[in-house]
């Protein structure tokens, strides 16, 4: 049974084999609401045992998978989509109160969820090897053809964080099936319920038993064990560079695909439509109260347009709508937990102390801070560097655009930048000095269109992502050389 009421509480089980076991251990761990402390429901605390279990029957069910011809495959993801629309509202619901994400952003994540695993259905269904004649290399005569084609890694671990619980899951898991592998998944503990909630459409859209599992329990518990487990083939991790590092510090010779933490910068050049970078530096910065990988978190502004630029970015943030996402809809919502919104304080708290100035917010109520705006952050603060996922955007100014790309390159971090300006030649001039995986001319930083490739460069992650990009690093080259009597 995928969950079961028991004395008023929801127990949710795992995908193991095909059946959904959720009374196999007693060690559970309840899921509350970041909003309003309600219980979501318990899941299991799997034991190493039980994650040995799930392991071994990935790697059995992958001998027939890879076999399913491709077409096949792409038809039940496609179903797979087509259950996920159908239960948008049901899945958006669960979001709203496990991650508190506001109606709008939960609706969206679901519905670009079902258009991701069309699209890499379709794409996959489209891949094609190549074949290459020997006699173009030099010495060779026109006697071996390379046949190129792709081959599935085995057995993917797919291991998503928090604030995407279904489209961060769904963006490992579709191409790493349509690749030919299993996967084993490992949703974050506070978005287990909706990552299951993503296994259950694989489930009763007909994925075969075994294809797709799922493990839950902390990170901190079953983590290292099955990151480092020998019959995980690749490991496919989305969460905070903390984390990552720790991964590809202990997995040795494992295969890695991270997408870690981000300190994107927007920078403004003097030329710069300041209405429209103060809007999208908002809305970047801020939806989702600022728990995104890509949201802005930090602007360099040229001191000759600061004073205007900020005062339009305070108007627009003034607008934010403040509040409780299960009553109504809203930019700004609790952080996931009090430790995060203590994390948040303190570097708002240090701000000030070092002469931060701060225009906007500052305070607290519970886990939710309020949108908060400092001009004159410096780089000897905090703000400047760390990554805060909560609403505070920091206003830094600089001289010259060159002290620009210096603050934004000195950044352990790389994800990506935006820059501002109606001078295509400043914005290649900017875009080619950045250390990052993306620069958006005259936009917020977001992922986006899902077929872009997508990756972090530094302590912002390892590999690339994007549709045919993940499909491709989740599958590998096979050369097959014909050598011909001439
Ligand atoms: P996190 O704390 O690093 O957790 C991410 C995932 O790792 C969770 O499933 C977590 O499980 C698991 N985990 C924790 N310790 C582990 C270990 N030792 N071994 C293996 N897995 C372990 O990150 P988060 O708070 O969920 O997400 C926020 C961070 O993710 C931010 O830094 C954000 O920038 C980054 N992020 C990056 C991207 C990107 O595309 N670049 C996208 C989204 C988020 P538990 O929940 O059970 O601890
Ligand atoms: O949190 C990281 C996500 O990959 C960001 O995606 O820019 O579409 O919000 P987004």
């Amino acid at each position: 049974m995928f969950n079961r009421e028991e004395d008023n509480r929801m127990y949710f089980g795992n995908l193991i084999n095909g059946k959904w076991e959720n009374d196999s251990n007693e060690k559970r761990i309840e899921i509350k609401s970041p909003v309003d402390d309600r219980s979501v429901g318990f899941i299991q605390a799997m034991s190493k045992e039980e994650v040995d279990k799930v392991i071994d029957i990935a790697v059995d069910a992958q001998i027939k998978w890879r076999e399913m011809p491709t077409n096949q495959k792409s038809r039940i993801l496609h179903n797979v989509a087509d259950l996920l629309e159908e239960r948008i509202e049901e899945i958006a619901e669960v979001l709203m109160v496990e991650i508190a994400k506001d109606k709008k952003s939960s609706m969206s994540e679901v519905k670009r969820t079902a258009d991701f695993i069309r699209f890499t259905a379709d794409t996959a269904e489209n891949i094609k090897g190549e074949s290459l004649p020997g006699d173009s290399f030099p010495g060779f005569k026109n006697d071996k053809i390379s046949i190129v084609t792709r081959e599935p890694l085995g057995v993917v671990l797919a291991i998503s964080p928090f604030n995407y619980p279904v489209n961060l899951a769904a963006s490992k898991i579709a191409p790493a099936l349509m690749a030919g592998n299993t996967v084993v998944f490992k949703p974050a503990t506070q978005g287990s319920i909706s990552g299951l909630y993503l296994a259950k459409a694989f489930d009763e859209a007909g994925v075969p038993s075994g294809v797709l599992n799922t493990i839950t329990g902390r990170g901190s518990e079953i983590g290292d064990y099955v990151v480092t487990h020998p019959k995980i083939d690749f490991v496919n991790f989305t969460g905070s560079s903390e984390v990552g590092k720790r991964i590809s510090k202990i997995t040795e010779m494992k295969p890695l695909l991270m997408e870690l933490g981000g300190k994107d910068a927007a920078i403004v050049l003097e030329d710069a439509d300041l209405d429209l970078a103060a809007k999208n530096i908002v809305s970047g910065a801020f939806s989702y109260s600022g728990q995104r990988c890509t949201a802005v978190k930090r602007v360099l502004v040229l001191e000759s347009i600061a004073d205007e630029l900020v005062s339009k970015v305070k108007k627009e943030m003034e607008a934010l709508t403040v509040g409780n996402p299960l009553k109504e809809q809203c930019t700004i919502v609790p952080l996931i937990d009090k430790k995060s919104a203590d994390f948040v304080e303190g570097l708002i708290d240090e701000a000030k102390e070092k002469g931060g100035t701060l225009l906007l917010g500052g305070n607290r109520t519970g886990n939710l801070i309020y949108p908060t705006l400092f001009d004159n952050i410096t780089t000897d603060m905090r703000l400047a560097w760390e990554e805060p996922f909560g609403p505070v955007l920091p206003i830094i100014r600089i001289k010259d655009v060159e002290e620009g790309i210096k603050i934004a390159n000195e950044s352990e971090y790389g994800l990506q930048s935006s820059v501002f300006t109606k001078d295509i030649n400043k914005a290649f001039y900017v875009a080619n000095k950045l250390q990052v995986g993306t620069v958006q001319v005259n936009n917020k930083t977001e992922r986006g269109p899902d077929h872009f490739p997508f990756l972090g460069v530094k302590s912002s992650g390892m590999g690339t992502q994007g549709i045919r990009y993940s499909i491709e690093s989740m599958s590998r080259p096979k050369v097959t050389v014909i050598n011909l009597e001439m």
